[in-house]
């Protein structure tokens, strides 16, 4: 099904033609207080409500004229586990479906620059969420808008119908976006290659320019389909119901609530199970800009959800990660164990790393839960998503003792992406802190370095009670916001801190607390890091178990090899 009205243009055709559509997406413009739908105080469509994350090319250091021939650096900070785009600009993950044996992953996607705008949906598919392979954009951005953030349902029983008797397909949910309006789109396809317009679009229209990233899931117990969308200035989710992703209907509001920062993006609701029984309804909410660690983060709240509203049990915002480069998180359909990818980065900087021919990653696919923490409740709990099957042969390192002011060290191969799983023990005094912790100082360090003097650490203050990941001393990028240094408390179970590490090129992802603390980052060294450092100062320390893999390489990319 094609829309004859909007025919699709060539991308290089529209760049010129969508020039003004880009530009008016910018920051910094006239604000117009928002109603309470969206409109503009006199009714009309035509407010400028633009979207924080994508401001102006012309503003933007660099500018708008962006080389895409590969050089050094895209070589040496590409992921080798990770998916990265080949060329061109990547952020939020989008319709990410298990149909037929295959995982679908598509994403917002600019492939004729490494900056934000034009915005398509790129695609890769894989058979174990590792080995990704590109396939043709999915969605084109045309004369009606960009293809923004959205989701894809299976409709095995062509409950839409949209599909021809005998057919089943797959069903896109997006935001078209220009400059003056943000409506909700669908596109058919039967195998997610080409995503085509539907007949009737938009599906859903506010007469708002800041109503976007529909995320839909079908209720069984109501027998409907589910959309949660951003208000995003309004900082409110909207709850629409349909029995056939064409008619919508609101349900309800959630909102304003916990972190509001200038936007809402990127809505999520998943029922998820509970470590010990049972399972809650969780709903996430990114917000851009307006991060208490800077730029853009993901919050979630747990609650009830019966079909038509959500409540959560605390009107308080739990963010899902210390560091800053976890956000727009998507979870699969069509998955048994709930699953979910995020986009690795911070709208601070994302297009400014130092990368020439691509910018963008996704984190590893990573499975969630529902923990208790005996201090804050009901907290997600993420650990990364099948990824033992990945290891190579253990590299040698010794559990034991390391005395205060020591450190045991071992090689790292360059070029490959490394998982470190250690479980440490500070202070080895069996009668616990004295008071005010007097003699329960000490910190354990996880360093990853170079001969450079270059230095990534990560560790535990035993007296702090509090986990650091420090990306400050790697020298590979400056910018005012790609700040350094970040933290977590952290309260270890048994007096025992475990760690899961997982190093890849330009990204570390830290798993602690049984996966209920998690600090996702981009780093940036100059060289490769190539050395592992276990280090304690202030106590001895013990090494109760430790783990340490290559993982192999499941991308179809350029990687660093020792040169270039
Ligand atoms: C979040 C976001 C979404 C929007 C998309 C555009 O990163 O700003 O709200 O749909 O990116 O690329």
């Amino acid at each position: 099904m094609s829309d004859i009205s909007n025919p699709p243009l060539p991308r290089r055709a529209m760049l010129g033609l969508l020039a003004t559509g880009a530009a008016a997406i910018s920051l910094g413009a006239e604000a117009v207080p928002a109603s309470q739908n969206g409109m503009a105080a006199n009714g009309k469509r035509g407010k400028h409500e633009p979207n924080a994350s994508h401001p102006e090319l012309a503003d933007r250091p660099g500018g708008n004229h962006q080389s895409l021939a590969p050089a050094a650096v895209d070589i040496m900070y590409r992921p080798a586990i990770h998916y990265s785009p080949k060329l061109g600009f990547m952020n939020d993950p989008n319709g990410l479906l298990h149909r037929d044996g295959l995982y679908h992953l598509y994403f917002q996607y600019d492939p004729d620059a490494s900056l934000a705008g034009h915005v398509h949906w790129g695609h890769a598919t894989s058979s174990d969420l590792y080995h990704w392979h590109d396939q043709p954009i999915a969605i084109d951005e045309t004369p009606s808008g960009e293809a923004f953030t959205g989701s894809v349902v299976a409709d095995p029983d062509n409950l839409s119908g949209l599909f021809k008797a005998g057919q089943t397909g797959m069903v896109a949910i997006y935001t078209r976006a220009s400059a003056h309006s943000q409506t909700q789109w669908i596109a058919t396809g039967l195998d997610g290659q080409t995503l085509t317009d539907a007949p009737g679009n938009p599906v859903l229209d506010l007469h708002s320019d800041s109503f976007r990233d529909p995320k839909v899931i079908f209720h069984a117990p109501s027998g409907q389909w589910v959309m949660v969308v951003a208000l995003s200035r309004l900082h409110q989710i909207g709850f629409f119901t349909s029995p056939d992703l064409q008619h919508w209907t609101e349900a309800s509001r959630f909102g304003p609530a916990g972190l509001l920062g200038i936007d809402y993006e990127c809505p999520n609701l998943v029922e998820l199970p509970v470590a010990d029984g049972g399972s809650r309804w969780v709903l996430f909410v990114s917000i851009n800009p307006g991060s208490p660690q800077g730029g853009s983060c993901t919050q979630y709240f747990v609650g009830d959800f019966d079909g038509r509203a959500f409540t959560a049990d605390r009107p308080v915002a739990q963010i899902i990660d210390f560091a800053k480069d976890f956000y727009a998180l998507q979870f699969y359909a069509g998955v048994e164990k709930p699953t979910a990818i995020a986009w690795m980065g911070n709208w601070q900087y994302c297009q400014e790393v130092p990368t020439h021919a691509w910018r963008g990653l996704m984190t590893l696919p990573r499975e969630m839960s529902l923990a208790h923490d005996p201090i804050q409740g009901l907290r997600l709990a993420q650990q990364p998503a099948g990824l033992e099957a990945l290891r190579g042969p253990r590299i040698a390192m010794d559990p034991g003792r390391i005395d205060a002011g020591s450190a045991r060290q071992v090689a790292l191969p360059e070029g490959q992406a490394i998982e470190l799983s250690i479980t440490f023990e500070i202070d080895n005094d069996p009668s616990g802190p004295a008071a005010g912790g007097k003699g329960r100082g000490g910190r354990f360090a996880i360093e990853f370095s170079n001969d450079q003097g270059e230095m990534l650490s990560i560790g535990v203050d035993a007296l702090a009670q509090q986990a650091w990941l420090d990306r400050s001393r790697l020298r590979g990028f400056s910018q005012p916001f790609f700040t350094g240094q970040f933290s977590t408390p952290i309260a270890p179970r048994d007096r025992r801190a475990r760690f899961r590490i997982i190093l890849d090129a330009c990204s570390v992802e830290v798993f602690t607390q049984d996966g209920m603390e998690v600090g996702t980052a981009l780093i940036y060294p100059a060289a490769p890091l190539n050395l592992l450092r276990l280090h304690t100062s202030g106590s001895d320390a013990i090494v109760h178990a430790v783990e340490l893999h290559p993982l192999a390489k499941t991308m179809e990319r350029s990687t660093w090899s020792g040169e270039v």
